[in-house]
């Protein structure tokens, strides 16, 4: 069974060579809900991933970052990060199972197959990153990180690259298996943000701001009048700050 997943808590600035990226910002990240980063590009969105990951970060972060049953983050967080990051001389299935096997552990190979098949890249199981295009990818890294099954879940970006399609295919993929999870996803689309977000988060040069979502639980409607609405009014204070 799944570990059940923390509640998260970061508060804190950060500054990258005596320069601010992000002024003082609190923000909680909701037990077992998805939470949506939204920011313009270079605000800090990566940075602030990568910080809860433990992953190294350029610049110091000033603050605390706490986690709701006070155990360490630690190897209960999978992260997918902005590009695939796939070896180029695996295929796509041992990428797909590249956790199980850095960790030494017995890749479930048929699990992998199945996934795979399921994100329409059956016919792809044996072919190497530089056969794939940028979406297929992009599938391939998303694989990878539903096979970890970890309580905290990390995203940057991970529909980035895909049709509008696939894309809304893949969303509905990741909201069924990453149910109940802790899950933080860095997006610029407000249309994704409406669609997947418990909680929606905007983060500016100012600070970090929740961003209110309609009522409905995710995955909502994309064509519901009340997420046309927050869509529109978020992408309308995306492009003030333009
Ligand atoms: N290794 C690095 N060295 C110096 N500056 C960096 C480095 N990595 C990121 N930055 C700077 O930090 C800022 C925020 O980066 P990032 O967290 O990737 O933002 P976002 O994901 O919101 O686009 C950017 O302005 C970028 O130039
Ligand atoms: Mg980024």
């Amino acid at each position: 069974m799944s570990a059940v997943a923390p509640g998260i808590a970061l508060r804190g600035h950060h500054e990258i060579a005596g320069t601010p990226l992000f002024a003082p910002v609190s923000c909680h990240l909701p037990a077992g809900q998805w939470t949506c980063l939204l920011g313009r590009s270079g605000t800090g969105k990566t940075t602030l991933l990568r910080l809860i990951a433990g992953l190294e970060v350029a610049g110091q972060f000033v603050g605390d970052i706490a986690v709701s049953d006070g155990l360490p983050i630690e190897g209960r967080c999978s992260f997918m990060a902005q590009t695939d990051l796939l070896l180029p001389w695996l295929s796509a299935l041992e990428n797909a199972v590249l956790g199980q096997r850095l960790r030494g552990e017995p890749p479930d190979l048929p699990r992998a197959r199945r996934l795979l098949e399921r994100i329409g890249l059956g016919a792809y199981l044996s072919a190497r990153p530089s056969a794939l295009s940028g979406g297929m990818r992009q599938r391939v890294a998303l694989a990878r990180t539903l096979l970890e099954d970890r309580p905290i879940v990390l995203l940057d970006e991970p529909f980035s690259a895909l049709d509008a399609s696939t894309r809304a295919a893949m969303q509905e993929l990741a909201c069924e298996m990453f149910r109940d999870k802790t899950v933080l996803l860095v997006t610029h689309d407000p249309a994704e943000a409406i669609r997947l977000g418990h909680q929606v988060i905007f983060l500016t040069g100012e600070g970090a701001r929740i961003w209110p979502v309609p009522e409905t639980p995710p995955l909502r409607d994309s064509y519901a009048p009340d997420s046309v609405k927050a869509q529109a009014e978020l992408m309308a204070a995306l492009r003030r700050l333009a």
